[in-house]
């Protein structure tokens, strides 16, 4: 599918100044919509908390108020004076232990990272200038040194290591995750927090690579965050100041709760599984019914990837059917709702599976294996070795960028 419209619609794009007017047009009438719906009384108290310095957005435009904190609620010196007695201990060095780690430390904060020493991740962090027995220890002693202990192992992990780790959290440290995951289920993952200090939780919506990779360049991923216990009363401004020095742009409010349903739901669905199931299915089809490897792969994947995913991103659905020919919205009109009626029982099944524990338990069952990297890679080079993956190498080398 393109259309002369379509490279029309592109040109203009790129000729104009459209793409932050439309974004700050929307903001705009987010903020209008929102006025009529709030009674005199939130108004009152939007505008009595917009000067502690976070956002109230009408986000759904039916008055349902949520708060965002931004970065620029805390600038570096205020972030630096606020933990300056603090070092941050960074448990597990995988891709959020990464990404939060090297921003907390480009911020110039105190952090010390934890990892097993006979693990992969010991020579990964080495490698990142981590060093032995200044910057780097096994888990056990970086907890004994640190103040925020930033649990950041695998989910698995977390629930095996937990009955060495629980006694060295001790008062006056506070408890960090970025996963309701161990607290949430915490009859199948036997994570009982400590009652005597602060738990809570700085989820960034992304890899812990686009975490690092957003921060230098200086934009910042957006984040969640919430508060399981509150011993100190400070538990909620930690956690946002948390946020920011490991990169975050804004962070968005939630609990523990919504957060481990809405991830595990999410990765499943539309943001990983749900996506190749139907690319699969797609290039499948054309396959079957004649189609060539690259015509079937640029139908599917590629026109999506580097046309119209990115106008989503930046513009919204609207937008993207906009600049596409009359011939294709006309049929993406008709077909989304045929998609949606037949995928929406099955994205139920995949919510309660989520909050039965059944996805936990999976998760932990498989990912607690001594040997789960190993069968990972297993299944990972099965991807690999499907024609449409090894149809879009090639299709990736024809870029002309790469060349
Ligand atoms: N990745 C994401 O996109 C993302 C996004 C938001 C939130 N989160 C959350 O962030 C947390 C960390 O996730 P992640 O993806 O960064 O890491 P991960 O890949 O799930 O975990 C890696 C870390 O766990 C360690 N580990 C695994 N088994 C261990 C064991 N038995 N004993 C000690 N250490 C063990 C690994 O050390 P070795 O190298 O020694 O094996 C490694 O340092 C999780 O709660 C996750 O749900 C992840």
């Amino acid at each position: 599918m393109a259309s002369r419209t379509f490279s029309r619609s592109l040109r203009s794009v790129a000729k104009s100044t459209v793409a932050p007017a439309v974004q700050r047009r929307s903001l705009t009438v987010a903020a209008r919509v929102a006025r009529p719906t709030l009674t005199a009384s939130s108004r009152a108290a939007a505008a009595a908390q917009q000067t502690r310095g976070y956002k109230l957005i009408d986000f759904d435009g039916k008055g349902t108020v949520e708060k965002v904190h931004e970065r620029s609620e805390w600038p570096a010196e205020k972030l630096l004076s606020y933990f300056k007695d603090q070092t941050f201990a960074l448990i597990g060095y995988g891709s959020q232990g990464y990404g939060q780690g090297l921003n907390l430390r480009d911020n110039g904060l105190n952090v010390i990272i934890g990892v097993r020493k006979d693990g992969a991740s010991w020579k990964a962090a080495q490698e990142d200038g981590w060093v032995p027995g200044e910057t780097l220890f096994d888990v056990d002693e970086a907890i004994n040194k640190g103040d925020i202990i930033m649990n950041l192992l695998s989910d698995a992990a977390q629930s095996e290591t937990w009955p060495r780790i629980k006694p060295l959290i001790t008062k006056g440290k506070t408890l960090y995750f970025s996963h309701g995951f161990s607290v949430v289920f915490k009859e199948k993952t036997k994570v009982e927090v400590p009652e005597d200090v602060d738990v809570i939780l700085v989820a960034p919506k992304g890899s812990g690579r686009t975490v690092r990779s957003l921060f230098k360049e200086g934009r910042g991923i957006n984040s969640s965050f919430a508060v399981w216990q509150d011993v100190t009363g400070n538990a909620q401004e930690k956690a946002t100041a948390i946020g920011v020095a490991i990169g975050s742009g804004y962070l968005y409010e939630t609990t523990f709760e919504k957060e481990v349903y809405s991830d595990l739901y999410g990765e499943r669905g539309c943001l990983m599984g749900g996506i190749h199931g139907m690319f699969l299915a797609q290039y499948e089809v054309l396959r079957e019914r004649g189609h060539s490897a690259s015509e079937a792969f640029n139908e599917t994947v590629e026109e999506a990837t580097q046309s119209l995913y990115p106008l989503i991103g930046k513009y919204g659905m609207d937008y993207m059917y906009d600049a596409c020919s009359t011939t294709a919205r006309r049929g993406a009109l008709d077909w989304s709702p045929k998609f949606k009626a037949v995928l929406k029982p099955l994205f139920n099944d995949l919510y309660d599976s989520v909050k039965n524990g059944t996805e936990t338990q999976r998760s932990l069952d498989f990912n607690s294996q001594s040997d789960y990297r190993a069968k990972f890679e297993e299944e990972l080079q099965q991807i690999r070795d499907l024609e449409i993956w090894k149809a879009g190498k090639e299709v990736r080398k024809l870029r002309p960028e790469n060349q």
